[in-house]
């Protein structure tokens, strides 16, 4: 039987405790990835699932977490965050039958294609699991920015040493990294990076928030503290036991919305404004959502918001109906309860939005409702005195000037026409960077999109801002390109993107105007531009760590964010160079 809906109150992950006193300058928190148990639902048997926990300074004994995601990191801009990440993990993956498959070439779940578009495993095949933690979003030395490569086993292996922090203090299962939080006030996000397993480690449970505050936003006046709610939005299969079932059939029925860790949750909501902090961590689902009220009420189907920011922080406000959230994407809204009567229910929908998006019409099955907001409780603390969104006076970012100079830099979207495989520029991710970035400078980079599918893609280190779109014809450059490489990639035939172009370039949209991102939509048959800010490391995290900062040539990554394109193989790593060199 379906599950029954809004039974389960909205669970809040609990926010770590840091500790002041092991580097001076900064704050320090203990991750311990464990195995755990969870509920998703009321009527679900507990589940198998992994998580993070926190150690509390005052209370060792008692760490902090809920078993499924992780504590909120919550960090003081421009004050630094050590991390040691401790990883007593099961040695067998909990979705083990799909590393078998990947192993064993199963051509049920994943079709091997011959090396080089083969991915990668860089362990030996009796080590099944292993992990790496990545700060989305972070302005981040690449030794501490977890990147695939950087995984290491609960066995004890490391593909590759990255902790330059304090060695004399890991052991061969842990990995301390260090942040600036030098971003602008945002939500951002940290989840397991696993070289190959991304999809895997995150959907067992392995993701949580980390939110950067600005001292200086107190005096926008904005809802806080039980009025500031953040919102996880994933979806999740069960087995009938209420075990998590990592299927990806795309089955109509199937597919079900977890909220924090719910799954069709419900919040008793006071009629007054709230501030919903929200993150898509879903493996490949977009989400069309807005507020939809019963229809008795309805002078419209939906209550209006106000965007207030996105993934990179404070943006104008803007109201809205509805928005399309694709994965890794964060939407910083402003909701008023007050605007409907009292005992109203407001339920989230997803208008529309299939699991690959927009996919082949009919082909995959779709969410409608996700969550309920229930306008139940009474006003208390008395009149809502926070400021009406139409008159915030939010922190903005101006449009980032494009240099007459400026480098463009091209990544197409190749699907291996016989084995599926995605990669950028039919390049898998293990060949060596070719592209050299010349630290501080910004780039113009055209994600060139001729596949049938929309891919959030997302670069490390960097924010960008959406420069345009343009259509493209799309079987008319898949051709060509396809022609270009069996032909051996001579340059002069590399197909020239102008010839392909159908139509003129489309703004950004509404919502992601005016405003710094980490992660853009690339739609199909579309060329998506974004225009980069500069491509800085940070020289130095911690005074009084050295090695904290950054040496030259700095690699990072940047990857399609459905999980399971990003393993196989749809990312590239990328160099930053010494300014001048
Ligand atoms: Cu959120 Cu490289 O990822």
């Amino acid at each position: 039987p379906p599950l029954q809906k809004y039974v389960d109150p909205l669970p809040t992950p609990a926010t770590a405790v840091p500790d002041p006193s092991v580097y001076p300058g900064a704050d320090y928190y203990e991750l311990t990835m464990r195995p755990g148990s969870w509920r998703f639902h009321r009527d679900l048997g507990p589940a198998d699932v992994w998580g993070y926990w926190a150690t509390d300074p005052h209370s060792p004994r008692r760490p902090i977490g809920m078993g499924y995601l992780g504590p909120t990191i919550s960090v003081n801009k421009d004050h630094p965050t050590v991390v040691k990440y401790r990883n007593h993990l099961p040695t067998t993956h909990l979705f083990q039958f799909v590393i078998d498959a990947i192993r064993n070439g199963d051509p049920q779940l994943t079709p091997t294609p011959p090396p080089p578009y083969q991915p990668m495993l860089p362990f030996p095949d009796n080590v099944n699991v292993w992990n790496v933690v990545h700060q989305h979003g972070g302005l981040t030395a690449p030794q501490s920015d977890g990147m695939p490569l950087h995984s290491f086993s609960p066995d004890g292996i490391h593909a590759e040493s990255y902790t330059t922090l304090d060695p004399a203090r890991v052991k061969r299962n842990e990995a301390i990294c260090a942040y600036t939080n030098r971003e602008r006030s945002s939500l951002l996000w940290y989840h397991d990076h696993g070289m190959g397993m991304t999809s895997l480690n995150v959907y067992a449970g392995l993701a949580g928030l980390w939110v950067v505050n600005d001292p200086a936003d107190e005096e926008l006046n904005l809802p806080r503290g039980e009025y500031e709610v953040p919102l996880v939005l994933q979806d999740r299969t069960f087995h009938p036991d209420g075990s998590l079932a990592y299927t990806m059939t795309l089955q109509e029925g199937e597919d079900t919305p977890v909220v924090n860790g719910k799954a069709y949750p419900y919040l008793a909501v006071e009629p007054r404004r709230y501030r919903l902090r929200l993150l898509n961590a879903s493996n490949e689902r977009f989400w069309r959502l807005r507020f939809a009220v019963p229809e008795s009420l309805a002078t419209q189907p939906s209550l209006p918001f106000w965007l207030i920011g996105t993934d990179g922080g404070f943006r104008p406000p803007l109201q809205m109906l509805n928005f399309l959230i694709g994965p890794a994407e964060r939407y910083d809204l402003i909701v008023d309860f007050s605007q409907v009567p009292p005992g109203t229910d407001v339920t989230l929908t997803n208008y529309h939005a299939p699991v690959h998006y927009p996919g082949v019409p009919g082909a995959g099955p779709q969410i409608s409702e996700i969550m309920q907001f229930r306008v139940a409780k009474r006003l208390s603390g008395g009149v809502d005195r926070t400021t009406p969104p139409a008159s915030l006076k939010l922190p903005t970012v101006a449009p980032i000037a494009v240099k007459p100079d400026i480098r463009r830099r091209q990544w197409v979207v190749y699907q291996h026409k016989l084995f599926g495989t995605m990669t950028f520029n039919a390049v898998p991710f293990m060949e060596p960077s070719a592209d050299f970035i010349e630290a501080g400078s910004s780039e113009i980079w055209e994600y060139i999109n001729p596949n049938h599918d929309a891919h959030p893609m997302h670069v490390h280190l960097v924010n960008f801002q959406v420069l345009n779109r343009q259509p493209i014809n799309a079987a008319a450059y898949q051709a060509d390109y396809e022609k270009w490489i069996d032909g051996g990639r001579k340059p002069q035939d590399l197909p020239v993107l102008d010839n392909y172009l159908t139509g003129p370039p489309i703004p950004p949209e509404p919502d992601e105007a005016h405003s710094d991102k980490d992660t853009v939509k690339s739609y199909p048959e579309t060329v998506t531009r974004i225009i980069s800010r500069e491509f800085t490391p940070p020289t130095e995290t911690i005074a009084s760590i050295p090695n904290s900062g950054t040496e030259y040539p700095a690699t990072y990554v940047h990857h399609c964010h459905l999980l399971e394109h990003e393993d196989d193989d749809l990312m590239r790593p990328w160099d930053d160079r010494r300014p001048g060199h």
